[in-house]
């Protein structure tokens, strides 16, 4: 039987509200919501699967990543948009973290957890 290769890691940085930095290990070909999720990120809900139906995923993409991230075929769409328009906090850096797809390139992403209140 052969062996499985495992897929290869990298690493992404949440930072929280509190400004306190959690960086976790995430597999390529992840999103960052299921990247998320599985490090157990608990602001991060991921509701509706990554059906692009919850904007529970909303995250900020700081300006010095944001073009790597689109480069990597993470542009952003316009069903992405309208989904973002109900997300409470929403600004230019907004993304569904469901939309984006970790490639090798996106190692040591830098990911900001939006405020919670309304
Ligand atoms: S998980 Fe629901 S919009 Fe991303």
């Amino acid at each position: 039987m052969p062996k499985k290769t495992p897929k290869p890691t990298l690493s992404i940085t949440f930072i929280h509200n509190d400004q306190r930095e959690e960086t976790i290990e995430a597999l390529e070909e992840m999103s960052i919501m299921q990247a998320a999720k599985y490090a157990k990120i608990t602001e991060i809900d991921g509701t509706c699967g990554g059906c692009m139906a919850c904007a529970t995923c909303h995250i900020y993409i700081p300006e010095e990543w944001k073009n790597r991230v689109e480069n990597e075929d993470n542009e952003k769409t316009p069903e992405e948009c309208d989904i973002l328009e109900t997300a409470p906090n929403a600004n230019k850096n907004s993304r569904l973290g469901c939309q984006i797809r970790l490639t090798q390139a996106l190692d040591g992403l830098r990911v900001i957890i939006p405020p919670n209140d309304i």
